[in-house]
C-alpha cells in the first residue's frame, strides 16, 4: 500500500492518501478544504486516480475538501450513515470498500461524535478523532458521548492485533503514529482506566469551545462546498430558485456553480465565472447521477433560458437546493462591472 501522511497546520489535522500500487487507485481521508489543491497535485505526480474521499466524521475543527475533490475529479464522497448528508456514499460498520487489491474495512466508532467511523487498511487504522496519540477527541459537543467513546476505543480499536498500526486525525504535540499496544498500554486516559474514571477525565476537561465549530459544522453536511443558502430567494413553479447575480457575486464561499453552455461559449467573448464546471446541457443528467443531491447548485448559461429548463430537471431529479443564475452570463457580467468601485 502506497500511504502518505499529509498536515494541515492550521488546523493540526491530518490527511491521508492510500493507494494500490498496482492499479493506482487512490483514497483520502480526511481532506481539509484549504489543502485540495495541494492533495490534488500530489495525486498527479504520484499517477493516482483518486476513487474516494473519507470522511471520518462531520469536523467541528476544520471544513473537508471533500465537495471540492467530487467536483473536481470522479471520486466518491463517503461518510457514515447519519454523517454528512451531502456524500455520495454512506457506511456502517463492517461495510467494506475496495480499493484495487486493498480492502477498506468500515469500523462504527462513535463517542466523540455520534457518527464517528475508523477505516481499517490491512495493519493500519485510520481513527479521526476516536483515538488520538496518547489522548482521544472530546465528548462535549456533536452528541459526543464518553460512555460510547470508552466502549468504541476498548472494545472495538482496542481488540485489533496489538501491532496495528494508529493513524490519528490529528495531533497538537508532534507525534505523527502509534500502534494499538502502545496506546494500550501508555495512553493516560484509558491505560488500566475503568469505564466510570474514563468519563470523569472527559467530564473534567472543560476545553474551550472550537473556533470554527459554528462556520465548520453546517459548512461540513454540506462536504464544505458552501455556507449558501437559497433561503429568501424566489422559488419557480419548478421548483428551483431564481438567483440574482448581485447576491451570487456577494458570496464569499460561492456554492458549485455549473456552467450548461458549449465549449465554446465557456471559452468565448462572455467568459465564464471562476471556478465554474462546464457540463454542456446535453451531458446535465447524466452528469448529474454522481451529484450529491443536497449539495446547493447555481447554474448558468447565456441569458438564463437554458440554465433554467436545466434547473427543473434536476430539481426533477430530485435535487433540493437548485438555483438558476437569472439573466445568465450577461447579467452576471453586467453585475460583476458595476461592482467594480470607480
Ligand atoms: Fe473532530
Amino acid at each position: 500500500m502506497l500511504l502518505r501522511q499529509l498536515y494541515d497546520q492550521e488546523s493540526s489535522t491530518y490527511t491521508y492518501l492510500i493507494a494500490d500500487e498496482a492499479t493506482r487507485e487512490a483514497a483520502l481521508i480526511d481532506p481539509v478544504k484549504e489543502q485540495v489543491a495541494r492533495d490534488l497535485k500530489l495525486i498527479q505526480e504520484l499517477g493516482l486516480t483518486l476513487v474516494y474521499s473519507i470522511d471520518t466524521h462531520v469536523h467541528a475543527d476544520h471544513v473537508t475538501g471533500s465537495g471540492d475533490l467530487v467536483a473536481q475529479t470522479n471520486a466518491e464522497s463517503v461518510a457514515a450513515h447519519g454523517g454528512a448528508p451531502c456524500a455520495t456514499r454512506h457506511v456502517g460498520h463492517g461495510d467494506v470498500l475496495p480499493l484495487g487489491s486493498l480492502r477498506i474495512e468500515v469500523l462504527s466508532t462513535p463517542g466523540h461524535t455520534d457518527d464517528s467511523l475508523s477505516y481499517r487498511v490491512g495493519q493500519a487504522v485510520f481513527t479521526g478523532d476516536a483515538l488520538l496519540i496518547r489522548g482521544c477527541g472530546r465528548t462535549d459537543f456533536q452528541n459526543g458521548d464518553p460512555q460510547a467513546l470508552y466502549r468504541s476505543i476498548t472494545e472495538v480499536l482496542f481488540t485489533l492485533p496489538g501491532d496495528t498500526v494508529v493513524y490519528p486525525g490529528h495531533d497538537y504535540r508532534g507525534f505523527t503514529v502509534s500502534t494499538i499496544d502502545e496506546e494500550r498500554v501508555h495512553n493516560p486516559r484509558l491505560s488500566g482506566k475503568t469505564e466510570q474514571e474514563f468519563v470523569r477525565i472527559m467530564t473534567d476537561l472543560k476545553l474551550a469551545r472550537p473556533k470554527r465549530i459554528d462556520e465548520a459544522v453546517p459548512a461540513n453536511r454540506v462536504c464544505g462546498r458552501t455556507a449558501m443558502s437559497f433561503d429568501g430567494a424566489p422559488k419557480a413553479s419548478e421548483g428551483y430558485f431564481q438567483l440574482e447575480a448581485e447576491a451570487l457575486l456577494g458570496q464569499a464561499a460561492p456554492p458549485r456553480i455549473v456552467d450548461v453552455r458549449e465549449p465554446q461559449e465557456f471559452t468565448g467573448e462572455l467568459g465564464h465565472i471562476e471556478g465554474a464546471e462546464l457540463v454542456p446541457m446535453a451531458d446535465v443528467q447524466g452528469a448529474a447521477q454522481s451529484w450529491p443531491k443536497a449539495e446547493p447548485l447555481v447554474l448558468v448559461c447565456h441569458s438564463g433560458r437554458r440554465s433554467a429548463t436545466a434547473a427543473a430537471s434536476l430539481v426533477a431529479l430530485g435535487f433540493e437546493q437548485v438555483a438558476n443564475l437569472e439573466g445568465g452570463m450577461l447579467a452576471y457580467n453586467r453585475a460583476a462591472a458595476s461592482a467594480i468601485p470607480a
